[in-house]
């Protein structure tokens, strides 16, 4: 058994200050001063906020293939409990509505003859802009095949979905609409953890646009987070959409690697968030200094 320390970046609370997600070690005591190198260099993460360590202990043999009952606060229930996060982001999420995964209440898992491993959860949500929590079902199934393909996931939730974000929307669309200069922010957050109120928005669509590439990428061996929002700037469009570039910086906890993404993706209140375009960039390097505030 091992101890290993990583970092739960509990970045939504960027919103509100509370923790939004976190996984419980157990019975374990938290020592993070014994594990110092586990923590990545890449990214100043200590500062950033609203985030926390914990120890979460890794047992090899629960790793890929738990089958049947899980704990609910190890790794493969909170793997695929994440992945219900990033959906419910790609369909509802908005400049004013995030969601985070609250709490793992307990889970299953089988083995799906040929098409791959079905877990089924219950979890608590959290949206994170009203505080709202809710117990949701989710059943997320990981497809298997020589290709990787994103996990497919049915969550009900629907507590959730009835807070009415569509006045908020607009008025945040309106003014993005009607300012003469394009909006462009860097570095959200900061090394300091920190996000100006006039940011937030921007920050939120970030994360949205973000959880297009974690539910994609995600497998029963990932632990995705957004970490930052390297920068992001408004592009002139014509049509009803608002569009932007966005550079971000994404966490896989697992292999403690930092993941650079380009997306291209728009955004308007009747059509939600949809991403245009989503490259990796090159794999950086574990000691790259982090974009630093000018
Ligand atoms: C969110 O709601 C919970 C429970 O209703 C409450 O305990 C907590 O203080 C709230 N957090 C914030 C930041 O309002
Ligand atoms: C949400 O609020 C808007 C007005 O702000 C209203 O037009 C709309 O019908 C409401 N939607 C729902 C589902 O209640
Ligand atoms: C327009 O954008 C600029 C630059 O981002 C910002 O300083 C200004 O407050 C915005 N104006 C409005 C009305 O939102
Ligand atoms: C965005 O941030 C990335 C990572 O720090 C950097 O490589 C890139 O040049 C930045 N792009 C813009 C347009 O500022």
């Amino acid at each position: 058994m091992s101890l290993r320390l990583i970092v739960v970046l509990a970045v939504l609370t960027g919103a509100t200050g509370s923790p939004s997600m976190t996984i419980r070690p157990g019975a374990d005591p938290v020592d993070m001063t014994a594990h110092p190198n586990s923590v990545p260099e890449a990214v100043e993460e200590t500062e950033i906020h609203g985030q926390q360590e914990v120890p979460v202990e890794e047992e090899a043999e629960e790793d890929v293939m738990a089958t049947g009952e899980l704990k609910p606060n190890h790794y493969p229930a909170q793997r695929a409990a994440k992945v219900v996060q990033h959906y419910l982001n790609t369909r509802y999420g908005s400049p004013v509505r995030l969601f985070g995964l609250h709490n793992v209440n307990s889970g299953n898992a089988e083995d799906v003859a040929d098409s791959g491993r079905k877990y089924q959860l219950e979890i608590s949500v959290q949206e994170i802009i009203s505080n709202t929590t809710e117990k949701c079902s989710a059943e997320v199934l990981f497809p298997r095949g020589e290709e990787q393909r994103s996990p497919t996931v049915q969550a009900s939730c629907e507590e959730l979905l009835k807070v009415n974000t569509t006045a908020q929307e607009e008025a945040l669309f309106q003014k993005y609409k009607m300012n003469q200069s394009l909006l462009s922010a860097q570095n959200l957050p900061d090394s300091y953890g920190h996000i100006a109120p006039d940011n937030k928005p921007l920050w939120h669509l970030g994360i949205v646009a973000s959880s297009f590439v974690m539910l994609k990428e995600s497998t029963e061996n990932t632990l995705y987070n957004m970490a930052q929002v390297a920068n992001i700037t408004q592009l002139a469009t014509e049509n009803e959409q608002l569009k932007f570039d966005c550079h971000i910086l994404l966490h896989e906890m697992v292999s403690q690697e930092i993941i650079h993404w380009k997306l291209q993706f728009t955004w308007s209140p009747p059509e939600g968030v949809k991403v245009l375009q989503m490259d990796q960039l090159p794999h950086c390097h574990h000691h790259e200094q982090p974009p630093k505030a000018n």
